[in-house]
């Protein structure tokens, strides 16, 4: 977090309330300070600049006096210097001290380097008309004309014997006076500066008392905006800073307690999620992708982090079909197609509306499951009951026809009656053939099956069944055999092993055209023996050829079903091969004929069947 600047600073503020505080204070206490001092100062001069001047117009006025007695009067000289005498004895301090007589004349002057303007008449005005009114003390100010000196003028009128003789014009500087003042106001500034200084300090250490715990304060603010909630505000002052600094702990602790619970809450929601059998895709009120697990990932194909923020419309590839608007308001699962060219693959969608605790709509929660396998089988087992109605439908309407032209005469005819029989008679059995085939399947599905392995010479084994299929063979086929001489041993069920080359023998010789041969092949491959049937019929189309094992599956309907086929024995055989721990799998050529092939383990010397 960035630092506050100075001047933003509580410190600073501080510091500018109290400066200007005190600096209002003494400006207040100076203005009237020097006000009633230099009042005072100038009341005192003016006092003392009186008392001196009553004193030295008295004296003049005895010494007058006194030079009159004696007769020294006759000479104005004597009296003059007598007046002079009295002008430098009590008129210590003062600029200039003059006598001047009724007429205006200066008769005497202190200051002996102006003594040519004695005998000569006054040039000031203000004195001549002292002069002429003489009615007690006059004060003046004025400022000197050649050093620009404040001065203080005074005249007092002398009596001699209660008759006016003149008056004493006196001039002292007032600047004694200011230079005083001067000086006082100059102590009064530096006690204000240093009264500044104290006060600035002062207020520094006093911000600090309080910005120090608000520092602390806030940098545990920001540890635990960071999440960090171990540290904790040291305990101040039991004021109110103190008081907070509490509180601040205290929230801090609530917070760490509510921090913990969401996060327990947080990981248990996100394990949840992690180890989910289904795929959750949360989204916002505008239906764009918010989060994501793992398993909706594999599902989709897609990355976390290039779907986030994209619509859940375009991600689970219903544009066209649904609206963000339609999703909040379906009941129903939907069943997405994410199947490729070479494999299906479906998925169940679940929508649900997250709402906000006024009801508002907030968003949606979709759940995805992997529905391949489930719809597979639902779709297989659908397929198998319309299969197995089929195939039980056309032999019994093929019976209910022949019986009903039985019925309606044809019995009387015993060539036609045997032929009629015959036919329900084989529709019958082939019935019961379907009917058994379908109980051994589901027998092996439930695997409520036994395999009874017996060690067993295969060459020999298999030469007997091609021996019978010889001897009861209708058809102009050749048998060829590319067996081994020697007994290969393998450890089969026997009757079960039989119902497979059966099949395939059969198959071979009801796809075999007249004239055609059945080749018998078996090679012993190190810990296998591989068993081939080939024939030179019809063959199988390359995309059939894993197909022939499918259950009813037959290429050519409607010719297989002549031949009396159900296209089980395939699938069974398939079953009844795998669960021997071999493998089984068809080649062809169109035209030129097919071969299956199956494999079955060989004995190991020494193992227990
Ligand atoms: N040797 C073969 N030549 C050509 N097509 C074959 C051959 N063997 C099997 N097929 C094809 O595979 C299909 C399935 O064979 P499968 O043995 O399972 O059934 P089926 O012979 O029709 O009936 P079932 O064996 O139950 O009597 C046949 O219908 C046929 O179309
Ligand atoms: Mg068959």
């Amino acid at each position: 977090m960035k630092k506050v600047g100075f001047f933003k600073s509580i410190q600073f503020k501080f510091l500018l309330v109290y400066t200007l505080l005190i600096l209002l204070a003494m400006q207040l206490i100076g203005v009237y300070f020097t006000d009633q001092l230099e009042k005072n100062f100038l009341n005192n001069f003016n006092n003392s600049l009186k008392s001196q001047a009553s004193m030295l117009s008295y004296n003049i006025g005895e010494a007058v006096k006194e030079a009159r007695e004696s007769g020294e009067g006759n000479n104005p000289n004597d009296v003059i210097d007598k007046i002079r005498d009295q002008l430098s004895e009590t008129g210590g301090g003062l600029k200039v001290a003059q006598v001047i007589d009724q007429s205006g004349k200066i008769i005497a002057t202190s200051d002996p380097a102006h003594s040519d303007i004695v005998g000569k008449r006054t040039t000031n005005n203000t004195v001549m008309r002292d002069v002429l009114t003489s009615n007690g003390m006059k004060l003046y100010t004025k400022r000197d004309a050649s050093s620009g000196e404040r001065v203080r003028v005074l005249t007092d009128p002398i009596e001699v014997d209660n008759q006016h003789y003149g008056i004493l014009y006196v001039e002292k500087s007032l600047e004694g006076v200011y230079k005083d003042l001067r000086s006082i106001n100059q102590i009064l500034a530096t006690a204000t500066l240093f009264a500044l200084i104290v006060t600035a300090l002062l207020g520094v250490f006093l911000a600090r008392t309080i910005t120090k715990p608000l520092a602390q304060l806030q940098r545990q603010a920001v540890a635990v905006a960071q999440g960090d909630f171990t540290r904790k505000v040291r305990q101040f002052d039991e004021d109110e800073i103190g008081r907070l600094a509490v509180s601040f702990n205290n929230m801090t602790e609530r917070l760490h307690e509510a921090n913990e619970t969401t996060e327990a809450e947080r990981r248990k929601l996100k394990s949840v999620l992690a180890y989910m059998t289904d795929g959750v895709i949360a989204t916002d009120k505008n239906g764009h992708v918010i989060l994501m697990n793992k398993r909706s990932e594999e599902l989709l194909g897609v990355y976390k982090q290039n779907v986030l923020g994209s619509s859940v419309i375009d991600l689970l590839k219903l544009q066209g079909e649904f609206t963000t608007y339609d999703l909040y308001h379906l009941d129903d699962s939907v069943i997405l197609d994410f199947s490729s060219d070479d494999q299906v693959f479906l998925l169940r969608a679940h929508f649900s509306v997250i709402k906000k605790e006024n009801g508002e709509l907030n968003g949606l929660i979709a759940v995805l499951h992997d529905v391949t396998e489930q719809e597979q089988i639902e779709a297989e087992r659908r397929e198998f009951v319309a299969n197995v109605s089929h195939e039980l439908r056309t032999p019994l309407t093929t019976m209910k026809s022949y019986l009903e032209a039985l019925q309606d005469g044809a019995i009387k005819e015993e060539a036609l009656a045997t032929k009629f029989l015959d036919v329900t008679q084989m529709e019958t059995e082939r019935m019961i053939r379907l009917v058994n085939d379908l109980l051994q399947l589901s027998k092996m599905d439930a695997k409520d099956y036994t395999i009874n392995r017996a060690r067993t010479d295969f060459v020999e084994f298999f030469h007997k069944i091609i021996d019978r299929f010889e001897m009861s063979k209708k058809q102009n086929i050749r048998f060829i055999r590319k067996l081994p001489k020697n007994p290969v041993y393998v450890d089969i069920d026997r009757d079960k092993l039989t119902q497979v080359i059966d099949n395939i023998i059969s198959n071979a010789l009801k796809y075999s055209p007249e004239g055609g041969a059945v080749t018998f092949n078996v090679v012993h491959l190190g810990r296998f023996i591989r068993i081939s049937i080939s024939d030179q019929g019809v063959g199988i189309p390359k995309d059939h050829l894993t197909k022939i094992f499918m259950r009813f599956y037959r290429v050519d309907r409607a010719r297989s079903r002549k031949l009396g086929g159900t296209g089980l024995g395939l699938a069974i055989a398939k079953e009844l091969i795998e669960a021997h721990g071999g493998e089984i799998w068809a080649d062809s050529e169109w035209n030129k004929g097919s071969t299956i092939s199956f494999t079955l383990p060989v004995h190991k010397e020494g193992e227990k069947v």
